[in-house]
């Protein structure tokens, strides 16, 4: 097996750096659309074979030296009692959003190996045929509250906050059971084999420093704790899009690995995680905009950034867009393989 991301997530020094893109396996790319075009989202979350094939699309086609288990964040939440539909222009939607004492009441834990089983034979699946790494993953306790609060998508996560601010013991009651249902889920996924798990705080970035450090980063702290004891150990990512201004706060999750947006220079990441930490990476997405040329400048701009982290996992500093030109984000894996080759 490729073993290039995991010695780079361990810190150890690699020939060259390991590249992937959040979102590799999606819309940009017509095999994905292919697939898509005869089943709707949540059928091909839901079918492991469909699931496992378009997981391994991108390590064929952009040559990536990792695989992520093609899933949602949202997966692990509807068997916790969330009427969860993909709405194809409003994106997801949960048609019972939480928010009384009641509707948390009615909420259940889940048991992954019975209310998600798909999730874990699409791994299984996977295992016995990739030749690079799997991650799992997992959206952290805020960014699935979030949905479930608002009911979908949100602006300005009036409701969410609402109900921190007006119903504080609510809304913790609430983040405890997600929290619980993202334990079981992580280690469900390290037992049916993935390598490494990637946490997506997407929306922290929402909250201030202070509340950040309040409402989110304990529970948070509380999962990785957990998943460490897990009986194999894998390597843990956290990543809080949006949250360039709180890297002190960000940086007492406990994690491995922290995922940056293109919102901070990465030199300077690198010096507020003490050059302790690996981060993974920094590329704006919509730089893939751009020409063969300004790809590899921001490529090696973004690398020699990086050099004092103890390694650097290349990525985007968020999801590949679907309206990416597959050659460009073939041009950024090339340049990253090449330049990271010479350089070291
Ligand atoms: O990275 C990968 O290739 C693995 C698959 C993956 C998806 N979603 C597939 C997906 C992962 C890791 C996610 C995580 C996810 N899902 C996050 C965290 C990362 C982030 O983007 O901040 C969030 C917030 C979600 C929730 C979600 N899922 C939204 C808001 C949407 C609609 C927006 C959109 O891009 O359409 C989705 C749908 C979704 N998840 C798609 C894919 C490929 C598009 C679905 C389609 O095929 O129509």
């Amino acid at each position: 097996m490729n073993d290039v991301f995991l010695r780079a997530c361990a810190g150890r020094k690699t020939d060259y750096k390991p590249v992937w893109l959040m979102r590799q396996a999606g819309r940009y790319l017509p095999e994905y659309q292919k697939v898509r075009s005869k089943v709707d989202f949540l059928t091909l979350c839901k079918t492991p074979e469909l699931a496992a094939e378009v997981t391994m699309q991108p390590v064929d086609i952009l040559n990536v030296d990792v695989a992520i288990l093609f899933s949602d964040i949202l997966i692990p939440v509807e068997p916790m009692g969330m009427r969860l539909e993909f709405s194809e222009n409003r994106g997801p939607i949960f048609h019972n959003p939480v928010r009384t004492a009641a509707d948390i009441q009615a909420l259940r834990a889940i048991d992954s190996p019975t209310d998600v089983p798909y999730v874990l034979e699409a791994i299984r699946l996977l295992k016995q045929s990739l030749k690079v790494p799997l991650i799992g993953f997992s959206g952290a306790p805020f960014t699935l509250a979030t949905y479930m609060i608002e009911g979908g998508s949100s602006r300005n996560f009036i409701h969410t906050k609402r109900m921190m601010y007006q119903a504080p013991d609510q809304f913790h009651a609430l983040m405890k059971l997600v929290s619980s249902v993202v334990t079981e889920y992580l280690l469900a996924q390290i037992r049916a084999g993935v390598d490494t798990v990637q946490i997506f705080d997407s929306w922290v970035g929402a909250l201030s420093p202070h509340d950040f450090e309040q409402y989110a980063l304990p529970y948070v702290q509380e999962i990785i704790r957990a998943v460490r004891q897990a009986e194999r150990k894998v390597p843990i990512i956290y990543f809080a899009f949006n949250s360039s201004g709180m890297m002190d706060q960000v940086k007492k999750a406990g994690a491995d690995i922290y995922g940056l947006d293109w919102r901070i220079d990465i030199a300077k990441a690198v010096d507020q995680l003490d050059r302790k930490y690996v981060v993974q990476g920094n590329f704006d997405p919509c730089a893939l905009f751009g020409t063969r040329e300004t790809i590899h400048a921001e490529v090696q701009r973004i690398l020699e950034g990086a050099r004092y982290a103890p390694n650097h996992i290349f990525n985007l500093g968020h999801g590949i867009l679907p309206e990416t030109p597959v050659d460009n984000a073939k041009a950024m894996v090339d340049a990253v393989h090449e330049i990271s080759l010479r350089a070291l």
